[in-house]
């Protein structure tokens, strides 16, 4: 049987579901996308006539919203309305780990997917193929399936005659390069049984996907996959990271050995930047997924295996504070620093685990004050994940006059004046901006002796040293 999908819904307008939904309205103008969401102000924004106030920094997804956003791609909270029309259902809710409970630390907290599954047993019209796009732990498509099909068993509503297929179509996008992964996807995996929902999924990616890179496996396989793939991937940056502390230790430059094991083509050349820990809402959250199912499963070696990736990024981001401090004589208190970065990668305005986030909050902690520049994170971004509310009034007091501010922080859009009088700029995202800086300008600003620590490798060395600044870089200890 072939059905030719006409109407989609996806619940959830996050930095899935957006960029997602948008890259498919685009390459398929004969299908109507619908993007439903709870949370209203969220909507507005995808809705905003001016682009730079999209909820998702992506470069190149402001074009594609222009060129799809009420024409066949469209933003609401109508979230009956849009399920009861949608032949398939993505669900693209967030699945944070659990705080509480069984589980808590580890397990994902599915309460946002299960609420998802309940909505479309109870809107849905006709046969609705849902689809599983969120970063799951494994089975959870089964969980869906049973609330969908107890739902129809149970129900006298008469919504009841609907029947459901459950695909898993795990995402594979990184942020930052979104557009480029959903247009040019290494693979496109699509995980289930049910032939019919199969190749009705794989004809809307037909559209642009050579048919090569679509991918069939088992419902659990896919589910695996995801997971499995994030963690080979946090893995090598933990790996890098790891020895790049050893370069530090003992005069080799990461960089150097980066490049002669990335020409080993079995190891390959990509995912080997030593940096200041991977961040993101994927890794950590998908690896200690995989801690909490190996050790469901009584594999505890397994679990303990892949738990160390994640104890070493925590142990490695926390080395860069403590390593700025003693840098520092010792000691920050009442010490002007400079962040350069807070996104957790550049070219996104997420902040999910970033580093920045566990190094600013050890800073203030000891006292410090921070000028934080990102060209595109907001304040009330950074005072959410610092816990602490930005100071605006430390912007209007005479740098000198700073030190009775231990422990507060400020958004500073100009690096000259986040640079005055400070101690060290610290650079935690790589943005290609900050590759770019007048450092002889700069060093005038600082008070010396002055250090940069540059944890992601980005700037001019030479430069730096030639204006007199102290230089310390991420995995090198040739400086
Ligand atoms: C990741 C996966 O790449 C993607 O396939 C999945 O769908 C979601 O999770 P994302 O978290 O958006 O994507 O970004 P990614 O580029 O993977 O980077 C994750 C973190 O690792 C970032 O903090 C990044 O700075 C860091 N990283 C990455 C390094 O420190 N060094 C590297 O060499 C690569
Ligand atoms: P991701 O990175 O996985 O896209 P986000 O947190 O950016 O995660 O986005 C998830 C979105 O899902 C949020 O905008 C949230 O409001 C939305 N959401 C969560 N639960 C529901 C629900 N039951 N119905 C509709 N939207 C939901």
């Amino acid at each position: 049987m072939r059905t030719q999908i006409k109407n989609i819904c996806c619940i959830g307008a996050g930095y899935v579901g957006g960029p997602t939904m948008a890259v498919i309205a685009d390459k398929c103008p004969h299908i109507k996308v619908n993007v439903v969401d709870i949370n209203l102000e969220r909507i507005e924004a995808w809705n905003s006539d001016d682009l730079n106030k999209l909820p998702v920094f992506e470069p190149g997804l402001d074009e594609i919203i222009k060129r799809t956003r009420c024409k066949n791609l469209n933003f609401s909270c109508d979230i009956e309305e849009k399920i009861r029309e949608a032949q398939m259902v993505f669900i693209s809710v967030n699945t944070p780990t659990k705080i509480k409970g069984v589980g808590a630390g580890q397990a994902s907290d599915l309460k946002y997917v299960e609420a998802c599954a309940r909505q479309v047993a109870k809107y849905a019209k006709g046969h609705t193929i849902v689809i599983e796009k969120s970063t799951l732990p494994v089975k959870t498509a089964e969980v869906i399936k049973t609330i969908l099909e107890d739902y129809q068993m149970f129900s006298t509503n008469d919504n009841a005659k609907a029947t459901f297929d459950v695909l898993s179509n795990p995402e594979f996008l990184a942020e930052g390069t979104a557009i480029n992964d959903l247009e040019n996807p290494d693979r496109v995996l699509i995980g289930g049984q049910n032939e019919f929902a199969i190749n009705a999924l794989s004809q809307i990616y037909s559209n642009w996907v050579p048919k090569n890179k679509i991918l069939h496996t088992n419902i659990w396989s896919s589910e695996l996959a995801k997971l499995t793939s994030n963690a080979f991937l946090a893995q090598r940056v933990s790996s890098i990271n790891a020895i790049g502390a050893l370069c530090e230790a003992t005069g080799a430059d990461v960089k150097e050995v980066a490049r002669a094991i990335g020409t080993d083509s079995r190891i390959g050349s990509r995912f080997l930047d030593a940096g200041p820990g991977f961040g993101g809402s994927c890794f950590k959250k998908d690896i200690l997924n995989l801690v909490y199912l190996s050790k469901h499963f009584g594999l505890v070696e397994v679990a303990n295996f892949w738990e160390v990736v994640v104890s070493l990024n925590n142990w490695h981001q926390h080395r860069i504070s403590r390593l700025v401090v003693k840098n520092l004589f010792g000691t920050v208190t009442g010490k002007k620093i400079c962040i350069l970065g807070f996104a957790f990668k550049a070219n996104t305005n997420d902040t999910r685990e970033s580093a920045a986030i566990n190094i600013c909050k050890d800073l203030l902690e000891e006292g410090a004050i921070l000028f934080i520049n990102d060209p595109k994170v907001v304040p009330e971004q950074i005072s959410k994940d610092l816990l602490v509310n930005e100071n605006k009034t430390l912007k209007s007091i005479e740098s000198q006059n700073l030190f009775n501010y231990e422990g507060s922080w400020c958004s500073e859009d100009n690096l000259e004046i986040a640079a005055s009088n400070a101690d060290a700029i610290i650079v935690l995202t790589e943005w290609d901006e900050y590759s770019k800086i007048d450092w002889d300008l700069i060093s005038k600003k600082m008070r010396k002796p002055a250090w940069v620590f540059d944890a992601r490798s980005v700037i001019d060395e030479k430069k730096v040293l030639a204006a007199d600044l102290n230089l310390w870089k991420v995995g090198n200890g040739s400086i």
